[in-house]
């Protein structure tokens, strides 16, 4: 005959407050010991046993039975605990703050009408080789794999988009708005922010040219994927003052370049020197230029170019007729209109570290100038003809998670993220847990999510586990209540408690 009053249960019936310092508690414990002692003590039971003792501290307390190698081999394998250098575990808080961020990504790409794409982590290495000299090939993570196949892990996600652009050539209806978030790979050296691995999230127009006259109203690609950025922004609450975006366009490198005569064919490599200037110091970037073949003229010329930082600057020297002061000028222009004028200006410096960038480039700063670049992307006309395939326009951006999180700690902006249950539910009897799973299935066919306790304890453990993963409701199935049909309910914020039919619980 189950006791009428279950003693666990009618403890229940007090505040939370009145179970820390209750004079009920040894008597709790006591049950929880009875328990195990009458069925079979497993290893897991013998350990959550002593974690009850120690306050009941330890959520897993099985964790510590677990069998150990020597068990299962014989030998022991010491490993580093640690994931490999540059590389991150997802602890669930972590993981918490992740899909957070991407909830970002996602809900920005939505707004702007995107589609979400995917791609292999590991593609073949040729995608990633390019000639121009880039950081980015000298970083690459890439091996022979069993069928003795060149094959890299994407540092990058954009030649992965352009090879299934070519894949899918006419079957593709064009402007295609293509989103996708991915783990990239690079073996780069560590600082604030960078990592050999991360996750970037991308958006890319492709099919869209550089200006495009529909019905008088002129429309940039570019400027409407700045201005995703700036709605992601804003979302997690940064600022123009936090962030700005330094803007230019290659072609004010081309113009340069064409006055000294130098061949197009090293107009990347050019590019790719000129994206070290920060990085390294300035006779070292001369000599590298000068090895190209640019005359020491061409070279002083480009330099002062490039420490320009404003467009009518800019207009003076090379004059307003070219290409290059049309687009900044037009970009400028529909900046204002989407209203983030604020947000960009203009900086020559930016010429941006991959070979192919055709036109407009940019890229995301802090304004405290302690991280590296937030986010970049600009316009890549011509990449898909040096796969093979007909070239598209196109333009896209990248924008990694490492980054955009320190800024958020230096602002003190990142969320408090919890779990959050909507239900805890718990059997206390070891003979009602079958009930308590049909509680739970019960309520999360209503889509309401349960943590079920699995284990016996006592409830000032479900107390302090139901604060900590922010539940609702506790929900106890006692014997009396059930025994009526009922099972007790209580609201945790308010403190209410009442008793209801399991079939009219919701
Ligand atoms: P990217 O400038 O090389 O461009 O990378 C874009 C962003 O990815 C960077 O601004 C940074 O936020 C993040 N990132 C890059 N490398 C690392 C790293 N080692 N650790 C942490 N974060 C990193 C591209 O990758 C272009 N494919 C972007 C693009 C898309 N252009 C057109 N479409």
């Amino acid at each position: 005959m189950p006791p009428l009053l279950n003693p666990r249960l009618s403890l229940s019936l007090k505040p939370f407050f009145l179970f820390s310092q209750s004079s009920f508690a040894p008597r709790k414990f006591q049950i929880s010991r009875q328990f195990v002692s009458v069925k079979s003590r497993t290893f897991s039971s013998l350990a959550s046993e002593q974690s009850s003792d120690n306050g009941g501290s330890s959520v897993g307390g099985g964790r510590s039975g677990a069998l150990s190698p020597s068990l299962v081999t014989g030998e022991v394998q010491r490993i580093d605990v640690n994931p490999p250098k540059g590389t991150r575990d997802f602890p669930p808080e972590d993981m918490r703050l992740r899909n957070w961020l991407f909830h970002h990504f996602r809900e920005v790409s939505r707004l702007f009408g995107f589609e979400e794409v995917d791609y292999p982590v590991l593609e073949s290495e040729a995608l990633f080789i390019r000639k121009a000299g880039e950081e980015i090939r000298d970083q690459l993570y890439c091996f022979e794999d069993r069928g003795n196949r060149r094959v890299a892990l994407r540092p990058e996600l954009t030649p992965s988009l352009a090879r299934l652009v070519i894949q899918k050539g006419k079957s593709l209806s064009l402007p295609l708005k293509w989103f996708a978030i991915g783990q990239c790979w690079r073996y780069e050296r560590m600082t604030r922010g960078r990592r050999r691995e991360h996750y970037q999230w991308n958006m890319d127009i492709l099919g869209v040219p550089e200006v495009t006259d529909i019905s008088g109203s002129i429309l940039i690609a570019e400027a409407e994927l700045m201005a995703s950025i700036v709605a992601f922004f804003k979302r997690i609450g940064i600022t123009e003052s936090d962030v700005g975006f330094k803007v230019s366009s290659r072609k004010v490198l081309q113009e340069v370049l064409r006055c000294y005569s130098v061949p197009e064919n090293l107009f990347g490599k050019v590019c790719i020197i000129i994206d070290k200037m920060e990085k390294i110091p300035i006779d070292e970037i001369k000599r590298e230029l000068n090895a190209t073949g640019l005359s020491e003229e061409a070279i002083e010329e480009l330099l002062q170019v490039l420490s320009i930082k404003s467009l009518t600057k800019l207009e003076e020297i090379l004059g307003g007729a070219g290409e290059a002061i049309a687009d900044l000028k037009q970009l400028f222009s529909l900046a204002e209109k989407f209203g983030y004028s604020e947000w960009i200006q203009f900086d020559a410096s930016v010429v941006r570290g991959l070979a192919y960038y055709t036109g407009i480039v940019f890229e995301g700063f802090d304004r405290d100038g302690k991280l590296r670049a937030i986010c970049g992307g600009g316009r890549y006309d011509r990449l898909l003809s040096t796969f093979g395939g007909d070239d598209v326009p196109a333009c896209g951006f990248g924008f990694g998670d490492a980054v955009v999180i320190e800024l958020l700690k230096e602002k003190g902006l990142l969320p408090e993220l919890s779990l959050e249950v909507d239900n805890i539910v718990c059997a206390l009897d070891h003979d009602l847990q079958g009930v308590a799973a049909t509680v739970a299935t019960k309520l999360r066919d209503k889509g309401l999510s349960v943590d079920l306790v699995l284990e016996n304890k006592p409830l000032k453990w479900v107390f302090k586990r139901a604060a900590r993963i922010k539940a609702q409701r506790l929900i106890l199935v006692g014997n009396t209540e059930w025994q009526k049909g009922m099972v007790v309910v209580k609201v945790l914020s308010s403190g209410e408690q009442y008793e209801i039919k399991l079939d009219e619980l919701e």
